[in-house]
C-alpha cells in the first residue's frame, strides 16, 4: 500500500491509501477536505491544483505545456504546483506530500 499525505487548506495533516495507477487526484477528489476536480482530470479547470513537497520533485514527471500554462493562470501559483490530475499515483511515490492549494 502507498500512502499520500495531505495537508488540508486547515494546514492538518492526514495519511490516507493513494490510489495506485491513477491520478493522485482520483484520491483527493473522494475526501471532504481533497479537491474539487471539476473537469474530471482534463487538464481545464485546475480545481485539483495542489503544491508538491519540494522533496518529491525531482520524482514526479514534467509538467506538459497545458498543465503548465493553466497553472500560471492562477492567482496562487507556486514553482511547487501542480494539477494532481496530471499526476500518476505509483508504489514508488509512497509518502507523497501535496498540500491543497487555496480555492481560486
Ligand atoms: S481535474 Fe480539472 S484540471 Fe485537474
Amino acid at each position: 500500500m502507498a500512502e499520500l499525505v495531505i495537508v488540508d487548506r486547515d494546514g492538518k495533516e492526514h495519511r490516507v491509501a493513494g490510489k495506485v495507477g491513477v491520478s493522485v487526484m482520483e484520491t483527493l477528489r473522494e475526501l471532504d477536505y481533497g479537491v474539487a476536480a471539476i473537469c474530471g482530470g482534463m487538464c481545464s479547470c485546475a480545481t485539483c491544483h495542489v503544491y508538491v513537497d519540494p522533496a518529491f520533485a525531482d520524482k514526479l514527471p514534467a509538467k506538459q505545456g497545458d498543465e503548465q500554462e493553466l497553472l500560471q493562470e492562477l492567482s496562487g501559483y507556486k514553482p511547487t504546483s501542480r494539477l494532481s490530475c496530471q499526476v500518476q499515483f505509483t508504489e514508488a511515490l509512497d509518502g507523497l506530500k501535496v498540500a491543497i492549494a487555496p480555492d481560486e
